[in-house]
């Protein structure tokens, strides 16, 4: 039972146990014991939609499931009912489909921006990460089905993901890796949690008993079951004393190694009974114990349209010269360029990946509300795309995983001058989109990657050029899963839109925003730096260690064991401790090229009346929210916290709502309920939660960058705060960024 079985990649003279049941394209189960009626439960990813193969052997029904907006993208709608509406969603499918547990959400902090994993993430930021994952674990659970909160913990990299040793403060593990954790933890009550890869300060994180057993269970509450991320950790025996109570996928040593410790009296039966009746009560709970008959076929089309929604809300305007956007309605003639705008990205690849049945590309989406797509630039953008598709011959050889991995795109189809100019004759405004995609395995790279490609700076200059000349707007549309530089660029075109990987829909929701049908109102989780090399990490991440295929396959099974050869490979010191992100950012003075938090409307919002209230033991700060403008929109109201302490960031958030749809000249009102505790942060000298006794300011803003209201309340009665045992330390001294 303490093994699982089933895996979805390399040998199978690992399996153990017996599967009595299984979904095709499901990436685990739990063992089945038919003497006492315990059947297997059905694992599978991921963050961003169900993943179960959509094709059978003998089986001529297919197995679709829908993809969603991915996990960044969910995040940048600030609205945790979006969230809560696609994780029922993903449920039902789940449920429906015969499967016990979502391998989801993830929710890892968005340390830098090269990390390949970030899509399937949410945010930079621990509390709008805990909210998106809680939300996520309430929907799906709603429906019956389990949820793995993963990865725990401090999982920020790709690059020997399995060997990594992650070294950090206590105070940056406790208010930035783990925070979001927690949160989710304490008010979702996810069935599991799974644990990463990585060392934590010296120790596997599946190994780690402060970690699982005094953190997690004894001080946050957790009931659930642990499991391991596939094949994650190095001794069957510590993982299963630290409480990993489940391995995943399952290995014959393992189960030996178990059984052996036992019989030489090494690992005690208590442990062997703790962990089994964990593993007992999530099976207890699950569809397939309880035989739910499952009807192989959910409602896709109603899944269609929660994700429909959600991507309509996670696009973020960045930029709106001249009010270029909406598209008037004679401005509906438009040239598309860019591959992607043909071949647009739904997802991320890897486990967070979805076998969805479409696409609605942004070309389908243009042409389904009505827009008159110029004919002649598309015919030759689809040609190109198909005879360089065509070239690419995956040898599944050299490259087995190939499926799962991340493939470069090709490159951007070079439209000649004619068609060019042609194209601002006959057209209202351009269109570009710049595509990018990362996955599983490896991180991202600073050039052409992070950076755009010449071609595609190329393309932006070349059509701003011309169109602009013309007297027409230029949009581009940034189908990526994570962020890209941008300070280059960005001034040329009259509009940006970051569109993030929308999920099967996408198409439709980036028209409706283009449209105007939809008001835009997501907003950046993360910060778009000026450049790379601007970032607080950028000194302290692999970035030019894109992992290669055999060292992937060599990761998955074989390199295990501490090593502190080589850099941000084998160890990874997080130097820039509690300053990631806009913390950074605003503290140190270095303006990015977007901030934490920003994001337009086709609409103007004011804040006024701001009103702090206090009682016995909370604060609660209101204020009003109304439309100054012409259109209806929604919006995300950002509560940041200064605490008056040296060596703090400047501000971080506290709290966050989205507003109902306002229109033109209503209001709203919004309130937040801030309990005195959340004053608190972790303090290295006394270790353990400290309250300052001066006084705090609340800031109300648009971006982290972008402050509208503030007011300074008085100290608060320092309160008895929790110490922590003194655990969890960094093995080494870490060189610490101080402000
Ligand atoms: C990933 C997990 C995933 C598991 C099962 C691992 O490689 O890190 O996120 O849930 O595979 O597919």
């Amino acid at each position: 039972m303490l093994v699982g079985g089933e895996m979805s990649y390399a040998s199978t003279d690992q399996m153990v146990g017996n599967i009595s049941h299984t979904v095709p394209g499901a990436c685990g189960t739990t063992h089945s014991i038919s003497r006492l009626g315990i059947p297997s439960t059905v694992m599978a990813d991921g963050p961003a939609g169900v993943r179960i193969s959509p094709f059978r052997e003998d089986d001529d029904a297919t197995y679709y499931c829908t993809a969603f907006p991915i996990g960044t993208a969910l995040a940048s709608t600030w609205n945790t009912e979006i969230v809560r509406n696609v994780g029922k969603a993903m449920g039902v499918e789940a449920r429906e489909y015969g499967l016990d547990i979502i391998l989801a959400p993830a929710l890892n902090i968005q340390r830098d921006p090269l990390c390949g994993r970030n899509f399937e993430y949410y945010s930079e930021d621990p509390l709008l990460s805990g909210k998106m994952a809680a939300a996520m674990v309430q929907g799906i659970q709603s429906q019956g089905v389990g949820t793995a909160l993963k990865h725990f913990a401090v999982n920020n990299q790709e690059t020997k993901r399995v060997a990594n040793q992650a070294n950090l403060t206590r105070r940056a593990l406790y208010e930035i890796y783990l925070k979001g954790f927690e949160i989710a933890v304490k008010e979702a009550g996810p069935w599991a949690v799974m644990t990463s890869y990585n060392y934590v300060n010296g120790v596997y994180a599946s190994e780690s008993y402060d970690l699982l057993e005094t953190v997690l269970r004894q001080r946050w509450g957790f009931d659930g079951m642990v499991m391991t991320d596939w094949f994650g950790g190095d001794d069957p025996v510590r993982q299963m004393i630290a409480g990993n109570d489940l391995l995943m996928p399952g290995r014959q040593i393992q189960y030996d190694r178990i059984l052996q410790a036992v019989m030489a009296g090494e690992l005690g039966m208590e442990v062997i009974d703790r962990n089994v009746r964990r593993i007992l009560s999530f099976v207890f709970k699950t569809n397939s114990f309880n035989d739910y008959a499952h009807s192989d076929s959910p409602d896709l089309s109603y899944s269609a349209d929660v994700a429909l929604e959600a991507a309509k809300e996670s696009v973020i305007l960045l930029k709106n010269d001249g009010l270029a956007l909406p598209l008037s309605d004679g401005g509906k003639r438009v040239a598309l360029f860019g591959n992607t705008s043909y071949d647009y990205i739904s997802g991320g690849t890897g486990s967070g990946d979805v076998n969805e049945a479409y696409t609605v590309s942004l070309y389908d989406g243009l042409k389904n509300r009505k827009f008159r797509v110029f004919r002649r630039l598309a015919s030759s953008y689809r040609k190109y795309i198909r005879t360089e598709a065509a070239k690419i011959v995956p040898d599944y050889e050299k490259n087995p995983l190939y499926d799962f991995l991340c493939h470069p795109r090709i490159n951007e189809y070079e439209v000649n001058s004619r068609l060019l100019k042609r194209s601002a004759r006959v057209n209202d405004a351009a269109l570009v989109t710049i595509g990018r995609n990362s996955g599983e395995h490896a991180d991202r790279v600073v050039n052409e990657d992070f950076n755009l490609k010449d071609c595609e700076l190329k393309l932006i200059r070349d059509v701003c050029s011309v169109f602009h000349k013309a007297g027409k707007p230029v949009i581009v549309i940034l189908n990526v899963g994570g962020v890209v530089e941008m300070s280059s660029w960005k001034d040329m075109p009259d509009a940006i839109l970051l569109a993030w990987h929308g999920g099967q829909e996408a198409g439709d929701a980036v028209a409706a925003v283009l449209t105007g049908e939809t008001n835009p109102s997501g907003h950046l989780p993360v910060t778009v730096p000026a450049s790379y090399f601007q970032c607080p990490t950028a000194d302290n991440f692999p970035y030019d260690h894109g992992a290669d295929v055999q060292e992937i396959l060599h990761n998955v099974l074989d390199v295990r064991g501490k090593s502190n050869e080589l850099r941000n490979v084998d160890f990874t010191d997080y130097e820039e401790d509690i300053y990631v992100g806009y913390r950074y950012y605003d503290t140190f003075d270095v303006t990015p090229a977007y901030p934490f938090g920003h994001g337009l409307s086709y609409t103007d919002f004011r804040y006024r009346d701001l009103l702090i209230e206090r009682s016995e033991d909370h604060f609660v700060i209101s204020l009003y929210v109304e439309n100054i403008g012409d259109v209806t929109g929604k919006d995300v109201v950002q509560l940041y916290l200064s605490r008056p302490v040296a060596d703090r960031p400047e501000k971080e958030l506290i709290g966050f709502k989205k507003t109902p749809e306002l229109l033109p000249g209503e209001a709203t009102h919004i309130a937040f309920r801030i309990p005195y505790e959340m004053l608190a942060f972790f303090d290295e000298k006394s270790n353990g939660m400290l309250i300052s006794p001066d006084s705090h300011t609340f800031h109300i803003g648009k971006s982290s960058a972008d402050i509208e209201l503030s007011a300074t309340v008085e100290p608060v009665i320092c309160m008895e705060l929790l110490k922590y045992p003194d655990i969890l330390s960094p093995e080494k001294n870490i060189h610490i960024l101080k402000p």
